[in-house]
């Protein structure tokens, strides 16, 4: 089988490169990628050692998209990722995201090639999200405000969310006039080795290199308390996940999924840093900014049963893991690290 993982460079793309090439025999990967993300061509560099080869296309670039040769599959990875990034480059979250998908699906019917496509928690309607007062939340009720697939997705969500949950649409519109097969994962956060954390993308390995690093946080809204809690799971449990989805590609397709951490990997960020300086031995000072950004949302818990229930699955890695993985990871390539957070 020959497979496309788009944004194959990214922090995902490329782990999940690396992944199917070890564990998926008789397989074919290969990537596009432009770099436009900072840390893709250090993993770009990952991926040659395992003879991952890359197609520098700009994804948004219809013809270029069109010429590359036929797969089988495309898995498809490829995002201006950040939420943030809806203001701050909204043309190029627009071009990357949804022009993106129109020409990779557009590519898909006119080789016939299946699609999994890596959606976002994103795609639902903060209107409810964001009036949940992280005050007023029972620890033993905490598993009620686990969202599935059904929640609502009409309201405001962000230009990321918009473009991601378009694409879906589009997805499926495809779907429906042509047969081609696909699978929908909305995650939530990733994380892992291999990312390079920013305020606005990957906060948990942010979150270890300042530690490690000695480098001074912020806690961003919510009054500055560091309240607001995520569930994180761990790269290798995405791979897993998408392996299994891969080889069970012929009976379970048309279908989208929620998939996150769960109950126990949701984590606050005051949390967060106490085990940071459990595992770093460091502790680093922060600034509480009172402002909550536009787009954000007090807690966010993903609920598992569906993916749990098709596959008989469900994430491995706790979260301690997930940050000593990471910690691991920067501790052997202290260079690396120096240079890019
Ligand atoms: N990381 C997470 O926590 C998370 C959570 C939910 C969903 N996702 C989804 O998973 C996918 C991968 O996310 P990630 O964290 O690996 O992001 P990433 O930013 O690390 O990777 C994206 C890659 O795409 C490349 N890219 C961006 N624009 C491009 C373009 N126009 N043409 C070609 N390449 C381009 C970048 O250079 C980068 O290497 C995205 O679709 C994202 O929406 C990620």
């Amino acid at each position: 089988m020959k497979i496309l993982i788009t944004g194959g460079c990214g922090f995902v793309g490329s782990n999940l490169s690396i992944f199917l090439k070890r564990y998926l025999n008789n397989s074919k990967i290969f990537t596009i990628d432009n770099f436009i993300r900072p840390g893709s061509k250090i993993r770009y560099k990952r991926n040659k050692l395992y003879n991952i080869k890359n197609f520098k296309v700009d994804i948004s670039n219809y013809k270029s998209v069109m010429m590359l040769p036929k797969f089988d599959l495309i898995i498809d990875c490829c995002a201006e990722a950040a939420v943030a990034d809806s203001i701050k480059k909204p043309k190029k979250v627009f071009d990357t995201n949804l022009v993106g998908t129109f020409n990779i699906i557009s590519k898909c019917k006119t080789d016939k090639s299946d699609i999994i496509f890596l959606s976002t928690s994103r795609v639902y309607s903060i209107d409810l999200l964001k009036k949940i007062d992280l005050k007023k939340i029972k620890l033993k009720k905490l598993r009620n405000l686990s969202i599935k697939e059904n929640y609502d997705v009409s309201g405001i969500k962000s230009l990321y969310g918009f473009t991601k949950l378009s694409s879906e649409d589009l997805i499926k519109e495809y779907n429906y006039s042509n047969n081609l097969k696909y699978i929908i994962n909305r995650f939530g956060v990733i994380s892992g080795p291999w990312q390079f954390g920013y305020e606005d993308q990957g906060f948990v390995s942010l979150w270890v290199a300042s530690h490690l690093l000695k480098k001074k946080l912020k806690y961003i809204g919510f009054g500055g308390s560091g309240h607001q809690m995520r569930d994180v799971i761990h790269i290798d449990d995405v791979c897993q996940i998408i392996l299994l989805q891969i080889k069970n590609m012929h009976q379970i397709y048309n279908v989208t999924f929620n998939i996150g951490g769960g109950l126990k990997n949701l984590i606050s960020l005051k949390k967060l840093t106490n085990l940071c300086e459990l595992i770093t031995k460091n502790k680093i000072k922060f600034t509480p900014i009172k402002k909550t950004s536009l787009f954000d949302i007090p807690i966010f818990l993903t609920n598992n049963s569906k993916i749990k229930k098709y596959y008989n699955w469900q994430p491995q890695k706790k979260i301690d893991l997930i940050v000593k993985d990471i910690y691991n990871w920067m501790i052997k390539h202290e260079k690396v690290i120096n240079k890019n957070f």
